[in-house]
C-alpha cells in the first residue's frame, strides 16, 4: 500500500482521508474514514454483539450504524459490565482498540463507586494505601496470578463516613474494580466509567445516548 506515494507497512497508520492517496498495487482506491462513538452506556445492556438475555449496546445505536459494514467491524474497546454505567467507546479501528487494551498499555480507567459499607476515615486511609500498594484479588478463570497494579483512590465527599469515591485503575482484569473492593471487605454496589485516559465522559449525553468523537477527542485516545 502507497500514501501519497510513499511505502507504508504500519497498520496503525492515520489516513486523512480527503487529503492523502492512498493505492494498493498501484491502484488508487476509496478510504472509509474510521467511526469514533462515545456512548453514555447504561446498566442493564452488555457488550457483547448478541445476548440469549440481556439488550446489547449495539441495540441502542441508531440505523446508520446497522449496517453490513458496521456490523462487521463496529466493536467496543474492552467491555463494562451489564450493570456498568457511563464511558463506552466504539469503533471500527482495530489499531486503536488494540493500543488501548493489550496488556502492556497502562491506560488509566476512571470509575465513580459507590460501596455497600460506609467506611471511616482510618479505614478510608488504609483503602488508599492498599489500592496504591496493588489490591491481591483472588484469581478466577484462568488468571494465574491476581495482584492488581497500583490503583489511585479518591474519596468523594465530606463527613467522617464515606461510601463514594473515584478509582482509577491501569489494566483490565475480568471485575477488577469490583474484585478489589471485595478483597477490601466491602461491596461495590454502583459503579460508573467517567474517563478512559483523559478522554472524558460527555455528561450532556443521556443514559444510552451516542454520539461521534471529534477530532481532539479521538487525538485524546491516540495519545494513549
Ligand atoms: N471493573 C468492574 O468490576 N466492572 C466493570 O464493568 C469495569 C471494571
Amino acid at each position: 500500500m502507497t500514501v501519497n506515494g510513499n511505502s507504508v507497512s504500519d497498520a496503525s497508520i492515520r489516513i486523512d482521508d480527503e487529503n492523502d492517496i492512498v493505492a494498493v498495487l498501484g491502484k488508487r482506491i476509496e478510504v472509509r474514514k474510521a467511526v469514533y462513538l462515545m456512548m453514555h452506556k447504561p446498566s442493564g445492556f452488555v457488550c457483547a454483539k448478541r445476548d440469549g438475555l440481556y439488550e446489547t449496546v449495539f441495540d441502542l445505536l441508531g440505523d446508520p450504524y446497522r449496517t453490513p459494514f458496521f456490523e462487521e467491524n463496529l466493536h467496543t474497546i474492552g467491555r463494562l459490565d451489564c450493570d456498568t454505567e457511563g464511558l463506552l467507546i466504539l469503533t471500527t479501528d482495530g489499531a486503536l482498540t488494540h493500543r488501548i487494551t493489550a496488556t502492556k498499555s497502562e491506560c488509566g480507567k476512571t470509575y465513580v463507586v459507590r460501596l455497600a459499607k460506609k467506611v471511616r476515615s482510618e479505614e478510608g486511609a488504609a483503602y488508599v494505601c492498599k489500592c496504591a500498594q496493588g489490591v491481591h484479588i483472588e484469581p478466577e478463570g484462568r488468571e494465574k496470578e491476581a495482584d492488581c497494579k497500583s490503583a489511585e483512590l479518591v474519596w468523594l465527599g465530606s463527613g467522617d463516613e464515606k461510601d463514594e469515591c473515584t478509582l482509577t485503575i491501569y489494566e483490565g482484569k475480568f471485575h477488577e474494580v469490583k474484585r478489589i473492593f471485595s478483597a477490601l471487605g466491602n461491596e461495590v454496589v454502583y459503579l460508573k466509567r467517567t474517563a478512559i485516559g483523559t478522554l472524558r465522559l460527555d455528561e450532556s449525553l443521556e443514559r444510552g445516548g451516542c454520539r461521534e468523537l471529534s477530532e481532539d477527542e479521538i487525538e485524546l485516545l491516540y495519545r494513549i
